[in-house]
C-alpha cells in the first residue's frame, strides 16, 4: 500500500512534467484521466536452465498512458532502439518510463540462468469504468503540418483489440493508424 501510494505521488509528478515537455498545460493529461486508474503487476521470472530457447516477456509495448517499472539486479529488460535490441541495466534506484510523442517503447525480457528475477510495473491508466471515454490525438498538438496520424477510439474497443491481439510482437497501434 505504502509503495502504490509512492508510485501515485511520483505518477502525479511525472504526468505534469510529461504534459509540460509536450507544451501542453501542466494539469493536461491529468484532465484526460491518465492517473485515474494505477495497476500494479509483480512479476515473478524463476531462473531458467536454458534461456536461449525461450524469452521471460515476448515483445510488446504497454497499452497505458505511461509506465513505471521496478526491477531488481537480475536484468534482463530491454528496450528496440532502431531496430535493436539494447538492455536495459539496472541502477538501483532508478525507475524507468515509457511512452507516445514519446513513442511507446516495445520491450521483452529476457530469460536468465541466474534467478528468479522480480519486477513490479506500475501502469497508469483512465478510469476503465465507463469504458465508453474517447481518445485519440490530442487535439492541442494537431495542425496543418501536424495532421493526426491515428483515429479516434474507445477504451473499450482499443482495450478489446489490445488484449485480443495478444503479445504477438505487433504494434496494437497499427490497427488504429489513419
Ligand atoms: C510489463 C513489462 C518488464 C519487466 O509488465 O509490461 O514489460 O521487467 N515488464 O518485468
Ligand atoms: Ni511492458
Amino acid at each position: 500500500m505504502d509503495y502504490s501510494n509512492h508510485i501515485m505521488n511520483l505518477g502525479i509528478e511525472l504526468s505534469g512534467l510529461l504534459s509540460e515537455a509536450l507544451g501542453l498545460d501542466r494539469n493536461h493529461l491529468k484532465d484526460i484521466g491518465s492517473l485515474e486508474g494505477l495497476f500494479i503487476l509483480f512479476h515473478y521470472y524463476p531462473a531458467c536452465p536454458q534461456p536461449e530457447l525461450t524469452l521471460g516477456a515476448s515483445k510488446h509495448a504497454d497499452g497505458d498512458f505511461f509506465t513505471i517499472l521496478l526491477q531488481d539486479q537480475i536484468g534482463g529488460l530491454q528496450v528496440l532502439y532502431q531496430g535493436q535490441w539494447i538492455d536495459v541495466l539496472p541502477a538501483h534506484g532508478g525507475l524507468l518510463i515509457s511512452n507516445n510523442r514519446f513513442i511507446s517503447s516495445e520491450h521483452r525480457v529476457l530469460a536468465n540462468r541466474v534467478g528468479p528475477r522480480m519486477s513490479v510495473a506500475s501502469f497508469f491508466t483512465t478510469n476503465l469504468q465507463p469504458s465508453t471515454r474517447v481518445y485519440g490525438p490530442i487535439k492541442e498538438l494537431l495542425s496543418e503540418e501536424n495532421r493526426p496520424l491515428y483515429r479516434e477510439t474507445s477504451v473499450k474497443e482499443f482495450a478489446m483489440h489490445y488484449n485480443q491481439k495478444g503479445l504477438d510482437g505487433a504494434s496494437a497501434l497499427t490497427h488504429f493508424r489513419l
